[in-house]
């Protein structure tokens, strides 16, 4: 059969959806010989193996029926249950009614899509932003407006105007560690973020994968919790209020979990629900065993803590070897928590043209900027991370890279 046969019969939400170009070129990262400053993977030295093994067979033996049986769309009670108490420490005061369980936040990302968007909607996104929510939203027929980012995270004093003209579905907000930009959202722009969009009666979606990887600092609150205690009396639980919050354990726990929640008010929560019955019924309820038993067992802090540990050397020695080894006219952010900072390059360069270049001469990876740009520029930025190999590799591979800039002449 010709491929034109197939090309009429696809949906327009298929036509909508994007491939990157530079997943292609960065399959070529997985070679063993390349240092690879691109993907945000977990280093998976770090994954809790033998308590996940002693919860599993705990689980399995004691509990088979939750653990193995279809399970709520909403999520094991008793993990909604801790998942609010997690929610407590963050500074919103829930309950299970608030929660859903999704298979990572890149489900909750899909399930807003879903809830929210019709097609030629406009959302607002920080400029650069997410590519996996730029990519879910795409299919829903979204279009974007985007609000620029600087060290102290979204340009707040930008936003009344956009707002004002574009009266955008909804806001997406990344306000810790951003990924790609490494930098963090001061609390006065939050809480001007979250007043702006009370007063105009839109959405915020905070996506905070990265929240408790903080290497640094004191945590800030995020916008839900600023939002509903801002629209629910002192001690009442998250019944009003505008912000859809995605939280993972992909970067605490681990990815191939593929265990995320959202908290919304409780209508918006509900909706999701119904949302996500479609799409996979409930997210697997072996994951939901673990991560539950995890919390259970109060062994979450003790992991986030070597997590924390191994990344803030690694940030170290990458904040390092970039001072050293990188050319005058290169600038970068300084993260204080997450996996990502965001490079600079001088006027004309173009980081796909580097990448290729730096795959082929120095086997060094990163991923080009222009991914995480909804209108195709960013050209001359890239994002590294520091998380996924010990400091001394980091230190080599921005050594490598700084060699490549230096030599390379922009076309
Ligand atoms: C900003 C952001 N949102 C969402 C996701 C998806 O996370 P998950 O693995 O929970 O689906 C990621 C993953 O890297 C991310 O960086």
């Amino acid at each position: 059969m010709e491929r034109n046969d197939w090309e009429e019969r696809y949906s327009q939400r298929s036509r909508w959806m994007t491939s990157s170009i530079i997943r292609e070129i960065l399959k070529f990262a997985q070679q063993p010989d390349i240092i690879s400053l691109a993907g945000g993977w977990p280093d998976a030295a770090l994954f809790p193996v033998k308590e996940m093994d002693e919860i599993v067979h705990d689980a399995l033996m004691h509990n088979p029926g939750p653990t193995l049986q279809y399970g709520v769309t909403e999520g094991y009670k008793p993990f909604r249950g801790a998942l609010a108490e997690l929610m407590s420490e963050r500074g919103i005061s829930i309950d299970e009614d608030n929660l859903l369980v999704t298979s990572g936040a890149q489900q909750a990302l899909d399930l807003v899509g879903r809830l929210l968007i019709d097609p030629g909607d406009t959302i607002l996104v920080e400029k650069p932003t997410y590519l996996g929510a730029i990519q879910a939203w795409r299919a829903y027929g979204a279009q974007f407006v985007t609000i620029d980012l600087d060290d102290d995270g979204m340009c707040t004093d930008q936003l009344e105007d956009i707002l004002r003209e574009h009266q955008p579905k909804f806001i997406y907000a990344l306000p810790n560690f951003h990924n790609p930009a490494g930098v963090t959202m001061s609390l006065e722009r939050r809480k001007q973020l979250v007043t702006l969009a009370n007063s105009y009666s839109i959405t915020i979606v905070e996506d905070d994968p990265y929240g408790q990887l903080r290497y640094e600092g004191d945590h800030i609150p995020p916008l839900v919790a600023l939002d509903a205690a801002g629209n629910n009396g002192p001690g009442e639980k998250y019944l009003r209020g505008n912000v859809i919050y995605a939280g993972t354990f992909s970067k605490i726990l681990a990815p191939g979990l593929r265990l995320g929640w959202i908290c919304a008010p409780p209508d918006a929560a509900r909706r999701l629900v119904m949302a996500k019955q479609g799409t996979d019924l409930h997210t697997s309820t072996l994951s939901q065993a673990i991560a539950y038993g995890f919390c259970q067992r109060g062994l979450l802090p003790g992991q986030v803590q070597r997590i924390l540990d191994t990344y803030r050397l690694r940030r170290d020695a990458m904040l390092e070897a970039l001072a050293e080894y990188f050319p005058p006219g290169v600038r970068w952010t300084r993260p204080e928590g997450g996996l990502f900072l965001w490079v600079m390059l001088p006027d004309g360069f173009d980081s796909v043209e580097l990448l290729q270049e730096t795959l082929k001469k120095e086997r060094v990876a990163f991923v080009p900027g222009t991914a995480f740009y909804t209108d195709g520029s960013g050209h001359d930025t890239l994002r590294l991370t520091f998380a996924s190999s010990p400091p001394e590799v980091v230190k080599q591979g921005v050594k490598r890279l700084g060699r490549a800039i230096a030599n390379h002449t922009p076309k």
